[in-house]
């Protein structure tokens, strides 16, 4: 079964066996085959942070549950919404506004899906998926049951979940979110701050949706029309010691303080003061508007995408002494 069409970065992948599954009650037999030919499982939302192999020896879950609800709770001024794994995120981003449910603005244009949402704890302009995960409902092929974990023991962090690391094996089935029935938006986040003209006590949560749409739509490219998978870096994380050597030779180094003192750096910046903003290898590139995106400019492979990671990451490593991560995830 070929995934071409199913990975945002349109990479060639032949799948063993493929399942579309729109209820978690289907989930039995899916284990029941991997099982019976002694294949992996692996879940594939709409395939927008992941790397696919040529050939994946595994039973391949097109993830397609999808339902919506919420639960308003005035006394508390909040709204319990529960979205379906396979729902579109940036769909339900749009859902619960339009519902006067609120914080989840900053979050519009993220592709993929709500179940892909806590594997890498998705974020972006300020706000990430932890600051309203409530829980997840998982299903664990071990013991064929669906499980609830609370957002403590999904262990997010920056792009980061049990779900990358020890429970690989549970598949997500839905998530439940506390959003805020008032409409009081966060837009600190400096390019948010430029798109924003209006005075600070009239900018509303649609405003802010609207900004991060147009910010997002300049910057990084629709994978409709040029595949990516987003952002192909981590942000990496130095000491405030080592922050302040590299800024020393990089005046200009992009570096956001964390509560731990800490320094976040824009992988972007890093790659594009090494030269690779825009410049290709073969059929893939960095991307002219954002370094930190890779795109495929047409019949890339596996290969041509290592060929690249490999460049970036040694002339990161040899400029800044720097080993960036890969953000998307292997599969395969
Ligand atoms: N920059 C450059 N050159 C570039 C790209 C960026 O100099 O080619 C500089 C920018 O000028 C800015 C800084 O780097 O000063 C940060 O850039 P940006 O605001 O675009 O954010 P980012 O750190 O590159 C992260 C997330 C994005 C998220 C944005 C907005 C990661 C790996 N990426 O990107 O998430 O949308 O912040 O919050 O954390 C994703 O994960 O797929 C993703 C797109």
């Amino acid at each position: 079964f070929s995934l071409q069409l199913y990975n945002t970065l349109g990479l060639p992948s032949t799948a063993k066996f493929c399942v579309e599954v729109s209820h978690s009650s289907q989930l039995p037999q899916v284990i029941a085959l991997a099982n019976k030919h002694s294949l992996p499982v692996i879940v594939l939302g709409e395939g927008s942070n992941a790397i696919l192999a040529p050939v994946i020896d595994a039973v391949v879950v097109l993830m397609r549950i999808q339902h919506r609800q919420i639960a308003f709770e005035p006394q508390l001024q909040q709204a319990v919404v529960t979205l379906g794994a396979g729902e579109s995120w940036h769909e339900a981003v749009c859902y619960c506004l339009e519902n006067h449910c609120y914080g989840l603005e900053n979050l519009a244009l993220i592709p993929g899906c709500a179940g892909a949402a806590p594997v890498q704890n998705i974020g972006a302009y300020g706000r990430e998926l932890s600051d309203f995960l409530l829980s997840v409902t998982v299903f664990n092929p071990q013991t064929l049951q669906l499980e609830v974990m609370s957002a403590e023991q999904c262990q997010l962090s920056y792009r980061e979940s049990i779900f990358k690391q020890q429970l690989r094996e549970l598949i997500i089935v839905d998530i439940t979110l506390s959003l805020s029935m008032q409409d009081k938006p966060r837009y600190g986040y400096q390019a948010l701050q430029q798109q924003l003209t209006l005075p600070a006590d009239e900018i509303t949560a649609n405003d802010v949706f609207d900004a991060v749409v147009a910010v997002r739509s300049r910057k990084l490219p629709n994978p409709a029309i040029l595949a990516n998978a987003g952002s192909f870096f981590k942000n990496p994380v130095v000491s405030a010691s080592q922050y302040q050597q590299l800024r020393a030779e990089f005046p200009q180094l992009v570096g956001y303080v964390q509560a731990d003192d800490n320094v976040k750096l824009a992988a972007g910046w890093l790659i594009d003061q090494a030269g690779w903003r825009g410049r290709s290898l073969g059929p893939v590139a960095m991307h002219k508007e954002q370094a930190l995106v890779l795109v495929n400019n047409g019949g890339a492979t596996l290969a041509d995408v290592v060929a690249l990671v490999e460049q970036v990451k040694a002339d990161s490593q040899k400029r800044y002494g720097l080993s960036l991560e890969v953000e998307p995830r292997w599969l395969g």
